[in-house]
């Protein structure tokens, strides 16, 4: 399946993704974890894109788009993936639908996470990610690591996001408004959007989503 999931930060979009991707056995691909990527490999990309993702604002298209084709083209991409954060705004959309047109290739579904506001902002406060891996993430009440400040995965050190302030997390929530959510009636009027509430225990989640999927066959 290709499906892209769209939802506000926090909404646990990277959570689902990585359940989503291996119960449907395809590659997920978070836009987010490979700039993060680059920022620990102290790249040029990784060096750009930090000053963007700090202030809570697009990294620029140019550089996202070509870092996101890169990835769908690796080989474990060919039957399948799961973008993550990726298309972020129209003109992202517009180059992932030109992408996919040369392949001969289509979506199969939009999958949007609904989060109220002051769920969202909870689940940022209390966020912890891995320093070895920014794909295994904690939250210090709702998911804790069975040590605190180490990766229950790898045993890597846990720390919070440089964007995960109160400041950055406002203006992240206003250019998801802004910028991100014109997206959903884009792929509306494609008929691939599929709604479903992000709240409940993150198993309720995963299996309201795979319902919701398998309700597409
Ligand atoms: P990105 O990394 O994509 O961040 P985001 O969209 O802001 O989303 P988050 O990672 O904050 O949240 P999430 O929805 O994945 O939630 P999570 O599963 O972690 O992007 C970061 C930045 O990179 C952007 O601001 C931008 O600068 C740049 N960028 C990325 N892609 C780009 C693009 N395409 N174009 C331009 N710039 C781009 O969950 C959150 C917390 O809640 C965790 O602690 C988790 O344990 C907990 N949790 C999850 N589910 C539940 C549940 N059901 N119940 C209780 N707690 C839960
Ligand atoms: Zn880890």
């Amino acid at each position: 399946m290709r499906i892209v999931l769209v939802g506000p930060p926090g909404a646990g979009k990277g959570t689902q993704a990585t359940r989503l991707a291996e119960k449907l056995r395809i590659p997920h691909i978070s836009t987010g974890d490979l700039f993060r990527a680059n920022i620990s490999r102290q790249t040029e990309l990784g060096k750009l894109a930090k000053s963007y993702m700090d202030a809570g604002n697009l990294v620029p298209d140019e550089v996202t788009i070509a870092m996101a084709k890169d990835r769908m083209e690796q080989p474990d991409a060919e039957c399948g993936f799961l973008l993550d954060g990726f298309p972020r705004n129209v003109s992202q959309a517009e180059a992932l639908d030109e992408l996919l047109k040369t392949e001969s290739i289509q979506l199969d579904a939009v999958l949007d996470l609904e989060a109220p506001e002051d769920e969202v902002v909870k689940r940022i406060a209390g966020r912890r990610i891995c320093r070895k891996d920014s794909s295994h993430v904690f939250h210090v009440s709702y998911s804790p690591p069975k040590k605190e400040g180490v990766c229950d995965v790898c045993g890597g050190g846990l720390y919070q996001r440089d964007d995960d302030t109160e400041e950055t997390v406002r203006t992240r929530l206003e250019v998801y408004h802004t910028q991100t959510e014109p997206i959903i009636d884009y792929y509306k009027a494609q008929g691939l959007v599929v709604t479903i509430s992000a709240l409940g225990a993150v198993d309720e989640v995963t299996e309201r989503a795979l319902e919701a999927l398998e309700a597409l066959k």
